[in-house]
């Protein structure tokens, strides 16, 4: 039985308490944080607010916003024990207060309200030492079936790769919905669309599943959608966007 305490009460602290609850080879020790769970019987037994005096625990998982993780860190009075955070961002240096530390970074987009299937979410580990890398894993696999062995660079290339693959195209969904909001088209009308574009990538690469005006280098149709574009914001991440298609295009 793994021992887990986890710090912080957000989205990620909030999905792994419950995939811990459920896991047999989990005992999820304590939630410590500064702010009290209302609405969840077993998670609320757990927690408590005092970073001085944590239980004793295998692994302490920092899920707390990026900036406040070195803090918690550094409040956090353990010894010897095995330290972790869950940002894909943030360097393994923030905490070197504690002797062994390690990342524990699920690569998935997590809101409270949304459940997600946790056994299919890679879970990016990194440990400095060897037994700490295998308590990770074994940790990672109570939960997950996707366990992968990153180094730091790679957590903050996948990362910047996760904004531009998550992030980017979400805020694009939202322009999407202002154009249609604003022309009063039912934003409905393209889910079959965006949802094909995403299974698309499941079996072709993302330069082969390529389509649209950029891709045909249709300058015609490009220039009818700038003079449509009233925004100006919205023109030119369209350029932006059509002139990265097009240098792609180049490159093959
Ligand atoms: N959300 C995602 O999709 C996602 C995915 C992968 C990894 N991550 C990483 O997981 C970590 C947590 O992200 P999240 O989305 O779960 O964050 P979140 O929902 O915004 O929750 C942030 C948590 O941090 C606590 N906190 C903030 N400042 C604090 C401070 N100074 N002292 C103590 N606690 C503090 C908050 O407490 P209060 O509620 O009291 O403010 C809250 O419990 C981050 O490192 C993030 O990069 C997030």
């Amino acid at each position: 039985m793994i021992k887990v305490s986890i710090i912080g009460t957000g989205n990620v602290a909030y999905h792994l308490a419950k995939e811990f609850e459920h896991s047999e080879n989990v005992e999820l020790i304590e939630i410590i944080s500064r702010s009290t769970i209302n609405n969840d019987k077993f998670l609320s037994n757990k927690q408590s607010t005092n970073l001085s005096f944590p239980k004793d625990a295998d692994v302490y998982i920092i899920a707390v916003s990026d900036s406040a993780i070195e803090e918690v860190a550094q409040d956090l009075k353990t010894q010897n024990k095995l330290v972790v955070h869950t940002s894909g961002g943030t360097e393994l240096h923030v905490l070197h207060h504690h002797d062994r530390k390690g990342a524990f970074y699920p690569l998935q987009t997590f809101s409270k309200l949304k459940k997600v299937n946790f056994s299919e979410i890679p879970i990016c580990i990194e440990a400095e030492n060897e037994n700490d890398y295998k308590l990770l894993e074994a940790l990672g696999l109570s939960i997950s079936n996707n366990i992968n062995r990153i180094n730091s660079k790679q957590r903050k290339a996948l990362h910047v790769a996760a904004v531009f693959v998550c992030n980017f195209v979400n805020h694009l969904y939202a322009i999407g919905q202002e154009i249609c909001n604003q022309n009063k088209v039912d934003f409905k009308l393209l889910q079959p669309l965006i949802l094909e574009t995403a299974n698309k990538i499941l079996e072709l690469s993302p330069i082969d599943a390529q389509t649209g005006p950029a891709k045909r280098n249709d300058t015609q149709t490009i220039a009818a959608h700038l003079n449509f574009l009233t925004n100006e914001n919205q023109s030119l991440l369209y350029k932006t966007l059509t002139q990265s298609i097009i240098d792609y295009g180049k490159k093959l």
